[in-house]
């Protein structure tokens, strides 16, 4: 079995490296575009493996797709972060580029595999690489939420003092800051965490969750990479060891929540198929304004990547 992960990056790498450590499947590809730079990283990697007790092999290549041939799935983490002077336009314009060009690549050696899209502006990149690999939307999906709830659980870890483990929350929206924290969703050992916490207090925290990449772009210059990869590498085991678990991703909605073709972040069930299935929950009037805020949001992100493509097909 093997997994295939796009862009050797700093989100790259860690993912290659926790399904590694995690020695759920034979072999992890990691490709990048830039000479040695997959090859390197994969090689440290593998070092790790005699001293973490792993057997996953790990290989890297510069662009080379033949060897991500027939992967069970594969993660795109290629893309630029917004650099100073870039527009928001100008970015899903490069990264677009970038996630249209390895989609393709991906599809043509692995027309099985389901794509978790990580590239940002994540919503948009998940819907661009949905047109472009032309397969059914259960196999295209992007990863957001699972990191969105962490952030969120171990701020909420943090203020309690207890462990990360017990508590489970669920997030919808979009990546960025209009996402939506469910704290009506949100239990610490099956005990609602809005009796546990004071609103004022879980306000901040939720506060704090939404722009919880800014907080990590503000301190170190550049974007989180641990938690992302290893958000990335818990979908992916869901989905190799057909595990069937609950997360927030980001899915293309065909109806549900009163929403039709947008990507955006909801609860699915992650099993062999990809998305096995996409869960609706009963939202109040206050959370559903706030998702459609939300979809507002990235539509507006959408129309641009779309207006983009038009463009460049009539030239
Ligand atoms: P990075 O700059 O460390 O790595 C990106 C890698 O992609 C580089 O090694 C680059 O050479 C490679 N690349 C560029 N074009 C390529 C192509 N055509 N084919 C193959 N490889 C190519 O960036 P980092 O920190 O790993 O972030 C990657 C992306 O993930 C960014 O777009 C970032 O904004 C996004 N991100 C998304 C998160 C989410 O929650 N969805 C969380 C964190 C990052
Ligand atoms: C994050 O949330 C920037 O999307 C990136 O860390």
């Amino acid at each position: 079995m093997k997994v295939t992960v796009i862009g050797a990056g700093n989100v790259g790498a860690t993912c290659a490296n926790v399904i590694a450590e995690k020695d759920f499947v034979n072999k992890v590809v990691l490709l990048d575009i830039k000479e040695g730079v997959a090859e390197g990283k994969a090689l440290d990697i593998w070092e790790t493996a005699p001293i973490n007790e792993y057997s996953t092999r790990v290989n890297g290549y510069t662009n080379d797709y033949t060897q991500t041939k027939n992967s069970e799935v594969v993660v795109i983490t290629s893309g630029l972060p917004r650099k100073p002077g870039m527009s928001r336009d100008d970015l899903i314009a490069t990264n677009a580029g970038i996630v249209r060009s390895v989609t393709e690549q991906v599809i043509k050696y692995s027309p099985d595999a389901k794509i978790i899209v990580v590239s940002n502006p994540l919503d948009v990149m998940t819907y661009c690489a949905y047109l472009t690999a032309k397969v059914d939307s259960n196999r295209v999906f992007g990863m957001a939420g699972v990191l969105d709830t962490a952030r969120y659980r171990a701020f909420i870890a943090s203020e309690l003092n207890i462990s990360p483990r017990d508590i489970q929350a669920m997030l919808l929206g979009g990546h960025g800051d209009t996402m939506v924290p469910l704290p009506r969703y949100t239990t610490v050992s099956g005990i609602p965490v809005t009796e546990l916490i004071p609103a004022d207090r879980l306000n901040a925290i939720i506060d704090r969750a939404k722009n919880g990449g800014g907080e990590i772009v503000n301190l170190l210059g550049t974007s989180a990479w641990y938690a992302p990869g290893a958000a990335a590498a818990q979908m992916v085991e869901s989905i190799v060891k057909n595990e069937n678990r609950i997360f927030p991703c980001c899915a293309l909605l065909n109806g549900q929540y009163g929403m039709k073709d947008i990507y955006l972040g909801v609860p699915v069930k992650l099993g062999k198929n990809g998305i096995e299935q996409i869960i609706e929950l009963k939202l109040n009037e206050g959370e559903m304004e706030l998702l459609n805020a939300s979809a507002k949001a990235v539509r507006g992100v959408m129309d641009v990547l779309d207006k983009q493509l038009a463009a460049a097909s009539t030239k």
